[in-house]
């Protein structure tokens, strides 16, 4: 499974890149707005930077709803760096904006899938990814990871290449359960990531074997 990083703020995106473990970023229009990023040029330039210091996709959102807005928007994003992945919302327009992408052999990310129909309708008009959010399914007491499983399934009836890209993750468990499922990438916060290192036992073995090799080598 690919590990991406859900977040602009770029301290956490180059300490999971350190980490070795990164495979790509997403960003949408609340995470950037969050690191107060503001203004076109300020937003490209940051796009640009978060490029540099990850070597794998990173996913800009268009902001226009209409096609010929999201055309021009997502063109001139796929233009500032090869890892950039042009992200789509799951409305109609969107499917034929991902459809031109797809036939211009530009990347996309369809996002706010919260439905097996809105992916299966995504893949078909040849999204490279697919954004079901699980944690806002949670949200509303409805199972996300149950999304998960439903996509998978159809994806793997017909062979689609497009990838099950879990977004809206929230914690250490949410990526587990991906895994278990099979979704190709999990997008999350640094702390989910962070969460899979831990184990008292770990923690209370090593302490052991540093205390025993200390008491010999005194
Ligand atoms: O990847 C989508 C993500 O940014 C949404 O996450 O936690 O706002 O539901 P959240």
């Amino acid at each position: 499974m690919k590990f991406f990083i859900d977040t602009a703020n770029l301290d956490q995106i180059r300490e999971a890149q350190d980490l070795g473990i990164l495979d790509g970023v997403t960003t949408n229009p609340s995470l950037m707005a969050k690191e107060g990023i503001s203004g076109d040029e300020n937003v490209f330039n940051h796009y640009k930077t978060i490029c540099e210091i990850v070597d794998g996709d990173v996913s800009a959102e268009v902001i226009a709803t209409d096609y010929e807005g999201m055309i021009k928007e997502g063109e001139y994003l796929a233009s500032l760096h090869p890892q950039i992945v042009v992200k789509i919302p799951m409305i109609k327009d969107g499917i034929k904006a991902i459809k031109y992408f797809s036939s211009k052999g530009i990347k996309t990310n369809c996002t706010l899938i919260f439905s097996a129909g809105q992916a299966l309708l995504a893949a078909k008009a040849g999204a490279t990814y697919v954004s079901p959010f699980i944690g806002r399914l949670d949200d509303i007491s409805t199972d996300g990871m149950n999304l998960i499983e439903e996509i998978r399934l159809i994806f793997d009836n017909y062979a689609y290449n497009t990838e099950i890209l879990a977004a809206s993750v929230r914690h250490t468990m949410h990526i587990l359960q991906c895994a278990h499922i099979g979704a190709d990438v999990m997008t999350g916060p640094l702390s989910a990531i962070l969460g899979l290192l831990k184990h008292p036992l770990t923690d209370s073995g090593l302490a052991q074997f540093l205390a025993d090799h200390a008491k010999v080598n005194a």
